[in-house]
């Protein structure tokens, strides 16, 4: 399935330096690992677990499972009767058996420059430990779910430790999401307690968490699920004594005009009053293998976002190990990614793989464009980043400034660049390694999934050779196929379904609180496999290349969207009758959301209704679903058995006549209709 001798053509090899020093310095020690690691799964994975802390060993082998629907119910169990916590491992062990106390595990850059904290692992733990005891203190025991609703700061941070700490099972929610998102996500895992913050500032927009988060709170409680504890950060309004344990001083306070703060005095705690009493000692809760971790919420195809569980020991060792030779990680790294922690990006490369490592990170506030676009280079400078990992929509929004932005600025301590979110365009693929990296740096462009926990085909940076747009290989464990509709596994080049054969040990375990839906999504299609969603081709090279959904969801700025999650927001507009929902390519965003509507009777179309509908999608679902063309749709193209054909719309959105087949179509007339009325420009 590896090629044995990495292609020479068409491949980049960013620079030889690296190679004496890499943990994986060739492809012929990369292909040696691979195979051990299918073959021998157990001593693989067994040696990379001696570093880690155990209070109990696994006994048995190192992965249990069943991948087969037909065969029963699936399941992974991965180090069955180990027992551990990955609080402990990813601050104890590093602050006392490894003597990384005084290392920094976080410089906290602001949204505004000069805003600047450093945090260093003992310091860490010491807030961690006191947060662990207040949640602890307000009835919070192992097993629970805690709602954490945050911007980019530390507490957040703090606040996902604490709960590991203790067993409690975290669900952060993207503080870019509406409150009716985080309601149902509340709702969804019933979660008994919030953590939250005042507000804070997306460059020079203002925020109010703190009101987002109440709205939530009060339809949750019309839904009859009342939360009755809400913990607040000050993060915009904290005095200077409300900063414990930081190394330096807080930012300035700032007045912040329109900031609002509601509070309701029978829910909602002060974060810093809390923490004021809490002990800094806080015994960790041990937690077998197969306890729950967290939760995460992603989009589902039928708009029903799933609540993805990850458990313990498995996550916490395929992050740390895919952290450590993705990026090559060495002691002296700092390493930055942009990734908000609300994403599994942020979950597994800012806290728990680096942290997992020991190493030191930036952790970022604000905007790639804030206030200029060239905050992420000054960025690198001020902290001399050596690894950086962002996503190909950021790196095409400041590739339409040219390289001047970037040039201004040295960039000498860069070694390697990331990218994941979606396929990366060789343009901006050439950009990045070109300017950014000015051909030194090799470029890992990772794929993987909320659901794979971590990175599952990607290079290693000192041993694969590179192609644009390429993810290349799969990593240690994991086992890719390609199958046809019929789910036969294709051989050598082809193109088709991108499935996996076996688990590997950051895989989810189940769709929180139903199990038959994680079954259905993900194993029944074809028996046997793990279906990504993806559809991929492999070269002749043996080289996978994503190219794209093939459900329907949407990819906007990296992020997946599900078009009934879209749709279903438009139809509840009394005006709308039905709504179909399609991706049109965007230049910057990967995917712009393209709507047709079509009316009920009596109503028209207009500005007004327009803006109406914006502002309904943007306030069910968050900012990043907001329609980019909304066009209105006397008729939809359907097939005759009632089927709305969005390949056809997805045609119309981008104005291309070429239709395919269209033999199915029931009322031919209605796509003549839609040309006509087509947007031509967006919002
Ligand atoms: C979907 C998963 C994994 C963190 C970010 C998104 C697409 C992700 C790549 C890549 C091509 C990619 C896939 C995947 N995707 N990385 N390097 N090349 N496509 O997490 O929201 O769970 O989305 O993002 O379509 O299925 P997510």
């Amino acid at each position: 399935m590896i090629p044995d001798k990495a292609p020479k053509e068409d491949v980049f090899h960013g620079s030889g330096d690296r190679k004496k020093e890499a943990h994986i310095p060739s492809f012929d020690k990369y292909k040696e690992l691979y195979l051990k690691s299918i073959e021998n799964p157990d001593e693989f994975w067994g040696d990379i677990a001696k570093d880690f802390f155990w209070k109990t060993k696994h006994t048995g082998q190192f992965l249990d499972y069943n991948f087969d629907v037909t065969k029963g119910e699936i399941f992974v169990k991965c180090m069955e009767g180990a027992s551990t916590n990955i609080c402990y491992n990813v601050l104890d062990r590093n602050v006392h058996e490894r003597k990384l106390g005084d290392k920094v595990a976080f410089y906290w850059e602001g949204n505004e420059p000069g805003d600047e904290l450093t945090v260093t692992y003992r310091e860490l733990l010491q807030r961690v430990c006191q947060f662990a005891n207040v949640l602890k203190s307000q009835g919070v025991k192992k097993g629970d779910r805690v709602s954490i609703y945050m911007p980019m700061v530390v507490e957040l941070v703090v606040a996902m430790l604490a709960c590991v700490r203790i067993g409690a099972v975290h669900s952060i929610v993207f503080a870019g999401f509406s409150s009716q998102s985080l309601c149902e996500r509340i709702l969804d895992s019933q979660c008994s307690l919030l953590v939250t913050a005042d507000g804070f500032y997306r460059g020079d927009k203002l925020i109010n968490l703190k009101l987002l988060a109440d709205e939530a709170l009060q339809k949750c409680r019309d839904k009859g699920f009342p939360v009755h504890r809400c913990i607040m950060l000050k993060h915009l309004s904290r005095e200077a004594e409300e900063t414990p344990l930081v190394s330096q001083s807080p930012p300035a306070k700032r007045s912040c005009p329109g900031l609002q703060v509601p509070w309701n005095p029978e829910v909602d705690l002060c974060w810093h009053s809390l923490v004021r009493g809490a002990s800094d000692e806080c015994e960790p809760e041990w937690c077998e293998s197969e306890d729950p971790l967290f939760i995460l919420y992603t989009s589902g195809s039928t708009g029903k976002p799933k609540g993805v569980l990850h458990t313990v020991s498995g996550y916490m060792l395929y992050t740390a190990t895919t952290f450590k030779l993705v990026f090559d990680y060495q002691p002296d790294d700092i390493y930055w990614c942009t990734a908000d922690i609300g994403w599994i990006t942020g979950h597994s490369y800012i806290t728990y793989g680096p942290l997992a490592n020991g190493a030191t990170s930036v952790l970022f506030e604000g905007l790639p464009t804030y206030p200029d676009v060239s905050r992420m280079w000054e960025i690198v400078d001020k902290y001399h980043v050596t690894k950086f990992y962002t996503a190909p929509t950021a790196i095409r929004l400041l590739m339409k400034y040219g390289s001047e932005p970037v040039q201004k600025y040295k960039r000498e301590s860069l070694k390697v660049l990331g990218t994941v979110g979606e396929p990366i365009n060789p343009e901006a693929w050439q950009w990045y390694y070109t300017v950014v990296g000015e051909k030194r740096c090799p470029i890992v462009d990772t794929f993987w999934q909320t659901e794979t926990g971590g990175h599952v085909l990607t290079p290693l940076p000192a041993a694969t050779p590179m192609k644009p747009g390429s993810a290349t290989f799969p990593f240690f464990g994991v086992v890719p196929a390609i199958l046809n509709e019929s789910g036969e596994e294709l051989e050598g080049p082809s193109e088709g379904y991108l499935v996996f054969k076996q688990p590997w040990p950051g895989v989810m375990r189940t769709v929180y609180g139903n199990h038959q839906r994680f079954e259905t999504i993900y194993f029944k299609k074809f028996p046997g496999y793990y279906v990504t969603g993806d559809g991929c081709r492999r070269d002749q090279d043996g080289y996978y290349w994503i190219t794209g959904r093939i459900d329907d969801m949407l990819n906007v700025s990296g992020h997946l969207l599900s078009t009934a999650e879209v749709e279903s927001a438009l139809v509840e507009h009394e005006a709308i009758a039905e709504a179909a929902v399609v991706g049109r390519p965007h230049p910057v965003k990967g995917e712009s959301l393209y709507c047709f509507v079509t009316l009920t009777d009596g109503m028209t179309f207009n500005c007004t209704l327009e803006a109406q509908l914006r502002k309904q999608v943007r306030e069910k679902i968050g900012a990043i679903a907001t329609p980019d063309y909304i066009q209105d749709a006397p008729g939809l193209p359907k097939t005759r058995s009632g089927k709305i054909m969005r390949r056809v719309l997805r045609k119309i959105a981008c104005g291309e006549r070429d239709l395919g087949d269209v033999s199915t179509l029931a009322d031919s007339s209605v796509v003549e209709q839609l040309f006509q009325n087509r947007c031509c420009t967006a919002v």
